[in-house]
């Protein structure tokens, strides 16, 4: 089986990111992907470390010294990326919107991850949000990325229960612990070429179990 190539790109801690690398390693991915490359757009982010434990290529691409429009800017993302022939492209806690032409030029071929059962509690501090609206409910969500914020069709969630007495620190390591299994899996099912996008439903062949 020829491997899909991925390329992933992260702001912060990376774990995501390093539960995607070891599933490719010795986990549900093995012989189906490979991470050929990590971009950064933040200096001094952990994932950078993660990245370099891995012996996985990574590039610092800063965007608070970017002063161009976001097309310019996803531009020399693009230009890596193709460099590493990325197919797949995993939005793996990256804090920024990509382009439609970034989009468009990996085919729709972009997924990110979510804590929180979109479409509810979009955006930066969904953790707090959930807290703050007193919902019993959250977890993560896995979607193809469209344009607009956390909105694209939806590939798998998985619910997690909220308690009276959680705090972004309880709760968030507790959702965590389910995004490290829901994306590899996503990305498991997109190798295997069971997912199919009709307008925004993702239909997926067969059974899946987590
Ligand atoms: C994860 O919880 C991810 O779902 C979230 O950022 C965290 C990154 O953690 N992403 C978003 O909020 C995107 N809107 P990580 O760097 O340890 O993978």
């Amino acid at each position: 089986m020829i491997k899909v190539k991925i390329g992933a790109i992260a702001s912060g801690s990376g774990s995501n990111f390093e539960a995607i690398v070891k599933s490719t390693e010795n986990g549900i991915l093995k012989d189906k992907a490979i991470v050929e490359v990590l971009i950064c757009n933040k200096a001094g982010a952990y994932c950078m470390e993660r990245a370099k434990n891995h012996n996985i290529p990574s590039v610092l691409i800063e965007s608070n010294k970017h002063k161009g429009n976001r097309e310019e800017f996803d531009a020399k993302f693009i230009e890596v990326l193709d460099k590493y022939e990325c197919e797949l492209i995993i939005l793996a806690g990256y804090m920024r919107f990509v382009s439609a032409m970034f989009i468009n030029h990996f085919k729709g071929n972009v997924m990110n991850i979510h804590p929180s059962l979109l479409p509810s509690f979009k955006g930066m501090h969904a953790h707090r949000d959930v807290l703050d609206y007193g919902v019993k409910v959250t977890g993560c969500t896995v979607h193809f990325v469209d344009p607009h914020e956390d909105h694209g069709p939806i590939i798998m969630q998985k619910c997690v229960k909220v308690y009276d007495n959680d705090t972004e620190d309880t709760l968030g390591p507790r959702v965590l612990e389910w995004e490290h299994k829901v994306f590899p899996k996503c990305i498991e099912l997109y190798c295997d070429k069971r997912l199919h996008i009709e307008g925004r439903i993702v239909k997926i062949d067969g059974e899946v179990k987590l």
